[in-house]
């Protein structure tokens, strides 16, 4: 699968499992917090909607994927020309780079900070400006291997999809009982207002509310939201209310706990909105249970 823009918490390794919850019939698929954009790549790929919605709060990103998907030669060819000037000066030409960008938000100097800072993790100071400090052991991706990412994405997402940088809120507003949205937000456990992980912190009664809205409108959905990694609870379970099927997909052992001597397994916390679990005639099993990998793939059995 190609993914162009390397960027902390993709759902690149876990979409194959989230895309078989999606109904077959699905029209559009928005991503309102869309990030790297996984799943709608993994979508595309898998011919899983027919167009797309991508949405991030974060406007460089969004030009960045504009990019991607409508200027794949001139990118390509703007990244290799940065890789190769950063030769033999990685630290100092990283921070040229890092405060061009912090003026001119360049898409291509963006790929660039991304492909080389530490955990490929956006941070920004107060002011709005990006300050991730580059991976010294790395010299991010090899332009060759980023032109086919690159080339890859645009080709499946070139002509079948809209591209916005606004409040997620916002961006949702034209979806019907036809289409599929998938969101993951910003994590509770990490997004309050000192961490400067995301472009904004997320209000979680903001959140809720809109979910109450999209089940008013039937509208099919799935969310991403916290999880667990060992004994490590992240984040609170949504209201009841929604009646929502809270699932949990078994991600395998965590790198991060892995790092501190530890092995643990993380579960991605799942939910599925009410008009989809209808839509796709999910048993109410389901509900609560853990899914191992080998438990997903028998679903399109189960679904059938
Ligand atoms: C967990 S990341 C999404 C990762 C994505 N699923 C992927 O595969 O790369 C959350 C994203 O939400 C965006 N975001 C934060 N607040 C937002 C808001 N209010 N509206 C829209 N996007 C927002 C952030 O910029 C970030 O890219």
């Amino acid at each position: 699968m190609p993914h162009p823009v390397p960027y902390q918490g993709s759902k690149r390794n876990i979409a194959e499992h989230i895309l078989q919850f999606f109904p077959l019939d699905t029209e559009g698929l928005y991503e309102p917090f869309a990030g790297s954009a996984a799943i709608t790549i993994a979508a595309a790929s898998r011919g899983k909607a027919e167009h797309f919605f991508v949405n991030d709060l974060n406007e460089p990103l969004i030009q960045l994927w504009r990019e991607i998907i409508h200027a794949p030669s001139r990118l390509s060819a703007n990244y290799a020309q940065l890789w190769n000037a950063q030769l033999g000066r990685e630290r100092s030409f990283y921070d040229d780079i890092r405060s061009l960008f912090n003026e001119t938000h360049r898409p291509e100097l963006l790929l660039y900070l991304l492909a080389r800072c530490v955990k490929a993790s956006v941070r920004y100071n107060s002011s709005g400006e990006f300050n991730q400090s580059p991976d010294n052991r790395r010299l991010g991706r090899n332009p060759l291997q980023m032109k086919s990412d690159i080339f890859g994405v645009s080709h499946l997402l070139r002509g079948r999809t809209a591209l916005s940088a606004q409040d997620f809120t916002k961006s949702v507003e034209t979806a019907t009982s036809r289409d599929l949205v998938y969101m993951d937000p910003p994590y509770q456990g990490t997004s309050g207002n000192r961490d400067g992980r995301y472009i904004k912190g997320l209000n979680v009664e903001t959140l809720t509310e809109l979910l109450g809205r999209l089940n008013e409108r039937d509208i099919s959905y799935i969310l991403s939201y916290d999880g667990h990694c060992g004994d490590t609870k992240y984040g609170d379970a949504l209201p009841k209310k929604l009646k929502l099927c809270h699932l949990f997909i078994d991600a395998g052992v965590s790198s991060q706990a892995t790092l501190l001597g530890r092995s643990e397994t993380t579960f991605e916390s799942l939910y599925l909105s009410p008009a989809l679990v209808d839509r796709i005639e999910l048993s109410p099993k389901f509900h609560g249970s853990i899914l191992t990998k080998e438990r997903i793939s028998q679903l399109p059995l189960e679904l059938a």
